[in-house]
């Protein structure tokens, strides 16, 4: 996945719903590289959020930019596929919601679809050694999933800096991605730590210029 060496993902979740397709086309024309797409199902995490249909929308908009799905539900498969149909780009998930994971890395990348692991704040690596080769993403999340605006976790650093490593031997195109708390004051952090990815909710969606907040926010990257 060549693309540039930082890539900011806003989290649609603390966007305006009742007014997702303008939204996402302001953040997109504010400098956003990616649109970060959030699945709840209050089941896998206490939080119901959106499924294909509303990325099917944003497509038939018009956006044309990258769609970054993190699905957070259990079962993934199905609902993956339904993703896929919808114009996702890259689907991620938690691998304690499949049962076998890397038959459902490869039911996505089978259909031309990139994938990505998510690990919580308290899931250990083990898992990734037996299928990093295959991914095109691995995210870190740095608080636990389910809701936006929660505080960045710091312990979450050592695990970006281990999967750093963990990529860097692979030699392959695998991006960094962290997800939860990521504001003007942690960016860095995690870009420091080996992140190249970031995902942005309320740090861009609760302010009224996005331009500004994006561009602020990449600045902080050293
Ligand atoms: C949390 C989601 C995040 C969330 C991040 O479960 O996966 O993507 O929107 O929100 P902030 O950036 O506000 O922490
Ligand atoms: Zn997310």
């Amino acid at each position: 996945m060549s693309e540039s060496k930082y890539i900011i993902a806003p989290s649609i979740l603390s966007a305006n719903f009742a007014t997702l397709g303008e939204e996402v086309v302001n953040v997109l024309n504010a400098g956003a590289d990616w649109i970060h797409f959030d699945v709840m199902d209050n089941h896998y995490v206490p939080n119901l959020t959106i499924g294909p249909m509303v990325c099917k929308s944003l497509r038939d908009f018009g956006v044309k930019e990258f769609i970054d799905v993190h699905l957070m539900i259990d079962p993934v498969d199905e609902l993956a596929q339904s993703f896929i149909k919808a114009g996702a780009d890259l689907i991620s998930f938690h691998p304690e919601a499949s049962k076998h994971v890397h038959r459902s890395i490869h039911a996505i990348k089978d259909q031309n679809c990139k994938a990505g692991l998510v690990f919580n704040p308290a899931s250990s690596l083990d898992i990734l050694e037996n299928v990093i080769e295959d991914l095109d993403l691995v995210l870190i999340m740095s608080v636990n999933p389910g809701f936006g605006g929660q505080s960045f976790i710091h312990s979450s650093l050592d695990k970006v800096e281990k999967v750093r490593k963990m990529i860097d031997e692979t030699g392959k195109d695998i991006r960094l991605e962290v997800d939860g708390g990521i504001n003007n004051d942690t960016i860095n952090l995690a870009a420091q730590a080996g992140a190249d990815t970031f995902v942005a909710g309320s740090a861009i969606f609760n302010t009224d210029n996005y331009e500004q907040t994006i561009s602020t926010l990449r600045a902080q990257i050293t």
